[in-house]
This record gives structure tokens, C-alpha cells and sequence, in this order.
């Protein structure tokens, strides 16, 4: 029987392959609105997802399906363009498939992006994770444990780095974007939250809502690779505003960040390359 161990060893060798002497030391997971990135990467090399063994396919509009790998500066990266969810209907072990590979092909840091409503910080703030709390109903290391993969019970009080989180703070304040932070609540979807549940998890201490990142943070912790999550604040949390939630809502709002998020990613990943490891 084949394990995710031969999976991921089996999906890293087609994309190297694919990406000849690239070799990327940083991947990025691109979420909703925010995906355009990838088409930033000098000398890129593109994969479609369904053309790597294993890799799940997303389903939802906007997020398109493509790995890009290919330089910034003189770092080499690997960013996906677009993730699957667990509201589509995977388990979480599924969903970080993605991430473990990028990590299996090299990978040391991974960014996690997302977009999220706000319960702390207003619509176009972006915001460092510091923490997170997982409230989907599942875990990706569930299950068997690889060894060879990681740890059965694996440590996440520094699941988002706080040397890559400095070093993300340093590059927002040169160019004069002040980042805020805070606990990344990641939940089931797709439904967005009631404002009683807002009020949950403001009780909680989350500073904004989501329903991706957790299980990649989680697969990356686990797997001894670091990561820096941000999020783009693109609504208000509900019962927080009279505007109901849409996603049209948080595509313009991640739209209209865009060339900020973009300089603030130039500016991490070339103090990250230039960072003693
Ligand atoms: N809740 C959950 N996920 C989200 C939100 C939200 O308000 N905005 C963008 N993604």
C-alpha cells in the first residue's frame, strides 16, 4: 500500500522535474483575491494542480488551481495559486497535502495567506498571525503517524514564527505599512459566522475569522518548516457591521490591498533570503 510519505515524495519529484534547476527555499500559499502574486515570479515555472500526482483540485470561483515556481530577487519560491478548503468536502489530512509537498521539495519557511473578517482590526488591515485556534472539526495529523513525516504530537507554541513574524514587521514598517496582529480563528465554513458566534470568539481572544490556513499551519508546524501567516482583513466579522457578509465583499476588499500586500511579500522575502538561517 502506498503511504503519504511515497505520495509526497512522488508529487515533489513530478514538480521538480517540471522546475529544472529551481530549487525554492519559500512557499506561499496564496488565498482568496490574493493569488496574483504568483504571477510576480521571474523566470517562473507553471504546474497545474491536476497534473500533480495526489494534489486535490479546488472547486470554488477565484481560486484558481496552479503552482508557480520561480525567482524573487534571488530567492526561489513556490506559491500556490489558489488552495482547497475544508468546506469543499476534504478532510484536513487531504487539504495540507499541498503544503507538505512544497516542504518535501525543499521548502524551509511557508507564508500562509488568507482572507478574513475582522473582529478586532478594520477591512483593509493587514494582519500577522500570532496564533491561532482551530475550531474545524478536524486535525490533519489525525490518523497513523509517519515518523518520517514529523511527530506524532508535535509542539506549536511558536507555530507562527516569531523570528519570520520580526523580520515581516521589519519589511511592513520600511516601506510605512504598520501590520497588525493577532489569533487567526479557523473555521468549517462555508457558511460565514453568526454574530453570536463573533462574540464567541472575540471572548476567545481571535482578532479575526477565517476558514483556511489551520491545517497548513498545523501540517508545516509538524513537519519542522516555519511559517508566517497574514491575513487580509476584508470585512468586518458579522453582526460587527449592517452590511450582510458577501464574498464580492472580500474579493474587492483583497483586490483593493493588493499592491500593498504585494510590496509587503517583495519586502518579507528579501529579508527572509537575506536573513542568517
Ligand atoms: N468569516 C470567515 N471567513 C472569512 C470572512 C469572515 O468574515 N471574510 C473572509 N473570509
Amino acid at each position: 500500500m502506498t503511504s503519504i510519505f511515497d505520495n509526497l515524495q512522488e508529487a515533489a519529484a513530478v514538480i521538480q522535474s517540471r522546475a529544472g534547476e529551481h530549487k525554492p527555499t519559500i512557499g506561499l500559499i496564496l488565498g482568496s483575491g490574493l493569488g496574483a502574486y504568483a504571477d510576480t515570479l521571474e523566470d517562473a515555472v507553471n504546474v497545474e494542480y491536476g497534473d500533480i500526482p495526489h494534489f486535490p483540485v479546488s472547486t470554488v470561483a477565484g481560486h484558481a488551481g496552479k503552482l508557480v515556481v520561480g525567482n524573487k530577487g534571488n530567492v526561489c519560491c513556490a506559491a500556490m495559486q489558489g488552495r482547497v478548503h475544508f468546506y469543499e468536502g476534504h478532510n484536513a489530512a487531504t487539504l495540507v497535502f499541498p503544503a507538505r509537498t512544497l516542504i518535501t521539495l525543499g521548502v524551509d519557511a511557508l507564508i500562509v495567506t488568507n482572507a478574513a473578517g475582522g473582529i478586532g482590526h478594520d477591512p483593509g488591515t493587514l494582519m500577522l498571525i500570532t496564533d491561532h485556534i482551530n475550531l474545524m472539526p478536524d486535525n490533519p495529523l489525525r490518523g497513523v503517524n509517519d515518523d518520517r513525516i514529523g511527530p506524532r504530537f508535535p509542539d506549536m507554541s511558536n507555530a507562527y514564527d516569531k523570528g519570520l513574524r520580526a523580520l515581516a514587521k521589519e519589511a511592513g514598517a520600511s516601506m510605512g505599512v504598520k501590520l497588525a496582529e493577532g489569533v487567526y480563528a479557523g473555521l468549517p465554513g462555508p457558511s460565514y459566522e453568526t454574530p453570536a458566534e463573533i462574540r464567541m470568539l472575540r471572548t476567545m481572544g481571535a482578532s479575526a475569522a477565517g476558514m483556511s490556513t489551520v491545517p497548513e499551519a498545523i501540517a508545516a508546524n509538524h513537519m519542522g518548516a516555519k511559517v508566517l501567516g497574514i491575513s487580509c482583513i476584508t470585512n468586518k466579522a458579522a453582526g460587527l457591521s449592517e452590511q450582510a457578509l458577501s464574498h464580492e465583499e472580500v474579493t474587492e476588499t483583497a483586490k483593493q490591498v493588493h499592491s500593498t500586500f504585494i510590496g509587503l511579500l517583495d519586502a518579507t522575502i528579501a529579508a527572509i533570503g537575506e536573513a542568517p538561517a
